[in-house]
């Protein structure tokens, strides 16, 4: 197997191409392996073979010197798994509704693998998880029917930390933590990333390396909602806290900026945090700063509709009847991700409140509110648009935004990421 993978013919298996399966298997197949990309989702399947990208990281003609090249195929068909040597596990954690791991998406994946396992492979799990589930979910159901673990198969788990939208940091030269279920996992996993990754941190254990991804996730979670509550506490005091900010940074050590906003958005930082402190009850602690910190970064939405409850205020207006206009509906800035958006539930608190909303995000046409309505984008935004609101909401300050120009033509800007910081006035409030 070692042979193999540092000759790269190892052939290798995503499974499940999203944002972070589909910029893997398109780094992996660049670095010479022949690479099998496995969906369920058939629409994703047909993009792929017609080389159309569906996620901003992975160029159209990146994809496309894959596909042609023979390096990359995709499939919805699990039984090509009995050709591959490397399997690689990307597919969603969510939370369920009542905010506990959802692992039904890692289960489902490995019952299809389980069916046509032959002896010999390595399975590595990306997926964002609580310590315990490479060594739960794939060893232990594994040797449940027979497979014995360094002689039928091998085990690592290896966290995604890709940044979406990041110009710097893609897959390739993010440092890649690796830890096995088994000394010899561990080296083959790490003979498998070394040739697609520019670094490899080696870790002692599986266990290790998923708690190192919720060790950075959650340490994001906890600053920012230690940030956000300083926020609120200079909005009470009459203090701008992104002055304060840009003060405290200015000292060489010992600090790192985070910044407020109307709360924590996509696929990991509202959720890896709760994978963790939901597994720490199994060992019977309790987690108190993430527990705080979800609930901080959860009522920033209240904090922000309550501010600009305040803002029309000022102005004579209520929330029921007023025009707002969002700007921004993504999860951050640049990419065109909603999952667990803040400016979704700004959106639909708004309107229960009344309020007429419409919004503007060129990366984001459209989506898809609690009702199950589609809800469009304004194509271009004009200064009538921006007249005929009361206020406007900038949720997602996206680079693309001529901020110079919504600021001329704008009543009144609510502004939850100081975005308009250049263009301070009486009519730019911030968070
Ligand atoms: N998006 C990020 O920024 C990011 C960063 C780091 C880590 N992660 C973690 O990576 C994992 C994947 O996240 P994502 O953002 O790529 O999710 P995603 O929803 O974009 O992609 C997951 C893909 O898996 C597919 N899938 C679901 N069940 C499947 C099955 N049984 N077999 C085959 N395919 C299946 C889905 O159709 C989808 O295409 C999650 O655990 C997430 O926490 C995400």
């Amino acid at each position: 197997m070692l042979e193999k993978i540092r000759s790269k013919e190892a052939k290798i298996a995503i499974i499940g191409l999203g944002y972070v399966g589909l910029p893997l298997a398109v780094e992996a197949a660049k670095a010479g392996f022949n690479v099998l990309g496995i969906d369920i989702d058939e629409k994703k399947i047909e993009m792929i073979r017609n080389a159309q990208s569906y996620v901003q990281d992975v160029s159209d003609e990146e994809l496309s010197a894959c596909v042609l090249n023979n390096r990359l195929h995709a499939t919805v068909d699990y039984s090509c798994v009995r050709d591959v040597d490397i399997i690689d596990i990307a597919v969603p954690t969510p939370l369920s509704k009542s905010k506990t791991p959802d692992i039904s998406f890692i289960l489902k994946a490995m019952e299809s693998i389980k069916k046509y396992l032959e002896p010999g492979k390595l399975i590595i799990l990306e997926s964002t998880t609580y310590p315990g589930t490479t060594r739960e979910l794939i060893v232990n159901e594994l040797e449940l029917i027979g497979c014995r673990l360094d002689i039928d198969f091998y085990a690592a788990f290896s966290p995604e930390r890709v940044d979406p939208g990041n110009p710097i940091y893609k897959t390739r030269n993010t440092p890649k933590v690796i830890g096995g279920a088994s000394e010899k996992s561990t080296e083959l996993a790490e003979a498998f990333y070394s040739l697609i990754v520019d670094q490899t941190v080696v870790v002692n254990s599986c266990e290790e390396a998923e708690m190192c991804k919720l060790l950075e996730n959650s340490f994001r979670a906890v600053n920012i909602a230690f940030v956000n509550e300083m926020a609120m506490m200079c909005d009470k005091m009459g203090i701008n806290v992104w002055n304060v900010i840009n003060a405290a940074k200015t000292k060489p050590f010992g600090f790192m900026p985070f910044y407020p906003g109307p709360g924590i958005g996509g696929h990991c930082i509202p959720l890896d945090p709760v994978y963790l402190s939901w597994k720490a009850k199994h060992f019977g602690f309790y987690n108190r700063s993430i527990e705080l910190a979800s609930d901080i970064n959860e009522n920033m939405v209240d904090f922000t509709v309550e501010k600009l409850f305040r803002i029309l205020n000022k102005q004579k207006k209520a929330l029921n009847g007023s025009n707002v206009l969002m700007l921004g509906i993504a999860y951050k800035k640049d990419v065109n991700d909603v999952r667990e958006s803040p400016a979704l539930m700004l959106y639909e608190k708004l309107k229960k409140y009344g309020s007429n909303i419409n919004y503007y995000d060129p990366l984001v046409p459209v989506f898809t509110d609690q009702n199950g309505s589609e809800v469009r984008s304004i194509e271009v935004l004009n200064k009538s648009i921006l007249n005929a609101s009361d206020v406007v909401l900038m949720v997602t300050p996206h680079s693309g935004f001529d901020y110079n120009f919504i600021f001329q033509n704008s009543n009144i800007i609510f502004d939850t990421r100081n975005a308009f910081e250049q263009f301070r006035s009486e009519r730019v409030e911030v968070l």
